[in-house]
């Protein structure tokens, strides 16, 4: 297994740096590196991986990378198997995202040439020594058949009774995965006894067989071959130079929770400690109720982390709940998974969505087709915490209705005159507009509600009971909103296959 999560730690420090990309699971949206040829069917040890990272999780939350996780896993294999240790640097975050192709180009097949071998290590920084120590890898593991085949059978720069050892298991055709170790003497030890192999031509892949076969790298081979103690010190030096190829570190990247998923709609926007840059706009800006603008600017940062997984629907809903505990109010678990819909129906946005000048009864229907109850309606009413309202929207109000505060009705219309400045804009909450606690309620029963339709809340009807409550007992409705929150969100969800995830929110998909 130390050779399986050293190959693993090789195989993800080559593919865009060593960020925890290798270990993302391939999904319906999303095609990573597990599948990429080098690896199919042949990287192992990845539940290695998410032990010691349940493990670290339950200990200390979202700090350890799972990048670093297997660097270090990488580096204690290595040690339990005889080889040397090294101090490893951390502080690597995790990729969102994983390249099949970049795996597919940048990691070297078994039949590579010297001249290949030396420039994709070039390619990642490592000198040729340090391509030719780091091979050293290879006094520990194994390797199947199909990828040895061409060398026991076609090459001449290999030990004849050695070849014909390796083809008992490893036929012209068929059992292409059929295991050989790659060290022929002590697979399972880590010291040189690799670079003494090479020198007698048991070289196990073409590749282990070029570095020994008259070209730039015998030298090197030979001192190897002799010298354990120098080989440990290379092999550590070029790990740790591995090791640091292009981390991510600071803002980039995530520290992902789980090592086999990036795409996490829930990590990406429910918890500041891990995820920033939508989070910070994901409540409405202070002075507006608009808002487009802000959910498009999440859903452009979701898209660029991961592509095609998080619904604008569920944007929306989370958008809406850090919104309102950003202004002070309760926070609550939003249900995710929603899709959106391909299309919209303007008939029923005039129809379902309550007016302005809505009676009691109008609201509590409106609410009931939503399978919404009335008390359900009178907390989400108290979204009227925070927020503007146009005069045309409340003009009827306070000059025509007589269940208002007189000097509150002249205080509106002030900034609003019988005609014209439709939309001049007063606060929903007459006393913290910003904040989102029990004022509006405290509001309706001075009759100081700005539209006709809040006042109708508390106007001798079922909920002015509710409505006193609410004012005095901020906790209370605190808790009812959130619960009512949760209901309204869980309204006819798109699920499974209906729907899309648009990649735009304000289009749907081509
Ligand atoms: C020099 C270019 C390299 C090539 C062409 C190469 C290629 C391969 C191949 C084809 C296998 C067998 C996979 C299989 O048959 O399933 C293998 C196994 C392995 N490689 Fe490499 N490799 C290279 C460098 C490295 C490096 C730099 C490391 C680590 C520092 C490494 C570590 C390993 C280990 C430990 C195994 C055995 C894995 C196991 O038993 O699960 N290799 N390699």
């Amino acid at each position: 297994m130390g050779a399986s999560i050293l190959r693993l730690f090789f195989h993800d420090c080559f593919v865009n740096g060593c960020d925890g990309s290798i270990l993302l699971d391939d999904t319906a949206t999303f095609t990573g590196e597990k599948n990429a040829f080098p690896n199919q069917n042949s990287a192992r040890g990845f539940e290695v991986i998410d032990t010691i990272k349940s493990r670290v999780e339950a200990a200390c939350n979202a700090t350890v990378s799972c990048a670093d996780i297997l660097a270090l896993a990488a580096r204690d294999g290595v040690n339990l198997l005889g080889g040397p240790t090294w101090t490893v640097q951390l502080g690597r975050r995790d990729a969102t995202t994983a390249s099949q192709s970049a795996a597919n180009s940048n990691l070297p097949g078994p039949g590579s040439s010297l001249s290949t071998l030396i420039s994709l290590f070039a390619a990642q920084g490592l000198s040729a020594q340090e391509m030719t120590a780091l091979s050293g890898a290879h006094t520990i593991g194994q390797a199947q058949c199909k990828n040895f085949r061409a060398h026991i059978y076609n090459d001449t720069d290999i030990n004849p009774s050695f070849a014909a050892l390796r083809k008992r298991n490893c036929s012209a055709s068929g059992g292409d995965t059929n295991l050989a170790p790659l060290d022929v003497q002590t697979p399972n030890r880590f010291e040189n006894a690799y670079y003494q192999s090479l020198v007698a031509q048991k070289g196990l892949l073409h590749s282990d067989q070029e570095l020994f076969n008259g070209g730039s790298q015998d030298a090197l081979v030979r001192r190897y071959s002799t010298n354990t103690a120098l080989f440990s010190s290379d092999f550590a030096q070029a790990m740790v130079k591995m090791g640091s190829i292009s981390p991510l570190t600071g803002t980039s990247g995530e520290i992902r929770l789980n090592c086999r998923k990036g795409c996490d709609g829930s990590i990406l926007l429910d918890d500041t400690a891990t995820f920033t840059g939508g989070e910070q706009n994901a409540g409405p800006n202070k002075n507006s109720v608009r808002g487009f603008g802000v959910t498009d600017t999440i859903k452009t940062s979701v898209e660029a982390a991961c592509k095609a997984t998080v619904s604008c629907a569920d944007i929306l809903a989370l958008a809406a709940r850090d919104g309102v505990n950003l202004l002070g109010g309760p926070t609550w678990t939003v249900q995710l998974s929603r899709r959106d819909a391909t299309t919209a129906n303007q008939s029923a946005a005039n129809n379902n969505l309550p007016g302005p000048g809505s009676s009691l009864s109008t609201l509590i229907s409106l609410f009931a087709a939503q399978g919404l109850s009335a008390q359900e309606m009178t907390a989400l009413s108290g979204g009227h915490t925070i927020g503007q309202a146009q005069c045309k929207n409340f003009r009827a109000h306070i000059y025509n209705d007589t269940d208002i505060n007189p000097s509150f009705a002249a205080l509106r219309k002030r900034n609003c005159p019988a005609s014209g400045g439709d939309t001049n804009l007063a606060p929903l909450d007459v006393q913290t507009p910003n904040r989102f606690e029990n004022a509006y309620y405290q509001n309706l029963v001075a009759q100081k509600g700005l539209l006709h339709s809040d006042q109708e809340l508390f106007n001798g009807g079922s909920q002015d009971v509710l409505v006193r409550r609410y004012s005095t007992n901020a906790a209370l409705f605190s808790s009812y909103f959130a619960q009512a929150m949760v209901k309204m969100g869980s309204i006819s969800p798109l699920t499974g296959t209906s729907g899309e995830i648009r990649l735009n929110c304000g289009k749907v998909n081509g």
